[in-house]
């Protein structure tokens, strides 16, 4: 991403099922110590649920923002065991993760009741970071592009244009997440570009060169300057070394590096 681009780098952790309040505080205050104060490159935290409300403390008036890893999208009601958009806001969450492959994996979730939590999020002033990437066998049926675009336009469908760029987009190919195993930077920024191709059509170009395409999967330190250095990626959501304050920060530093 060229320093003239419109776009600022959004570093994102999705913790996932990890860490308790205590873990959570450990956690995070660190991270705020560390980068909380720099305005250069946007920084997002999305802690399970049950932390969000101590996360947000920790993170007023810094550049700490707060994310969550799902919502249902009704305002309120009998859905047991579920969590509205109102009920984020009132934390302070303005992120929300949808369509993780993980949620699409065990909990089934189609690309028509991710596209209803996108347009929920939205209509409640959160940004939703929608995810969208392909298997290891579909990339390998040569399908990758194929299944990537018909997750985007399915994500996106009636997303008005005033809040299209409220939308974040993750490309998190399926077989790159916790393996280890990272798309070469030439391999990310195909898709990313694709993925930017197809927002010019839905959105026009102004609106898709405004729009962050976040790469997910096995970014680490050791890897971060190549695929931020590719010019559609605009920056990270990072599973496993977001756990870990001292890899997270050195993530936002690449991110801070790379706009100098
Ligand atoms: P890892 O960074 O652990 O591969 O996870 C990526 C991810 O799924 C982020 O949402």
């Amino acid at each position: 991403m060229a320093s003239s681009s419109p776009r600022r780098y959004l570093i994102a952790g999705n913790w996932k099922m990890n860490n308790t309040v205590h873990e959570a505080r450990e956690l995070v205050q660190p991270i705020v110590h560390d980068v909380g104060q720099q305005t250069d490159v946007h920084v997002v935290v999305c802690p399970p649920f049950t932390a969000l409300a101590k996360v947000a403390e920790l993170v007023v008036n810094t550049n700490v923002h707060l994310g969550a890893q799902n919502l249902y999208p009704k305002a309120s009601g009998a859905y047991t065991g579920e969590i509205s958009a109102g009920m984020l806001r009132e934390l302070f969450v303005s992120y929300v993760i949808l369509g993780h492959s993980e949620r699409r994996e065990y909990f089934q979730e189609s690309d028509a009741f991710i596209n209803e939590k996108v347009k929920v999020a939205l209509e409640n002033m959160l940004k939703p970071i929608l995810c969208i990437g392909e298997t290891l066998s579909q990339r390998e049926a040569g399908k990758t592009l194929e299944i990537v675009k018909t997750q985007l336009i399915a994500g996106l469908k009636d997303v008005s244009l005033d809040k299209a760029d409220n939308v974040v987009i993750a490309y998190e190919p399926i077989w790159a997440i916790g393996t280890g195993k990272t798309a070469t930077p030439e391999m990310a920024q195909e898709v990313h570009g694709e993925i930017r191709k197809t927002l010019k059509d839905v959105f026009g170009a102004t609106i898709a060169n405004s729009m962050r395409i976040l790469y997910g999967g096995s970014m680490k330190p050791n890897n971060a300057a190549e695929l931020l250095a590719q010019p559609d990626i605009d920056g990270g959501l990072i599973g496993g070394a977001s756990l870990e304050a001292k890899s997270f920060v050195k993530l936002v530093e690449a991110a801070l590096a790379r706009k100098e």
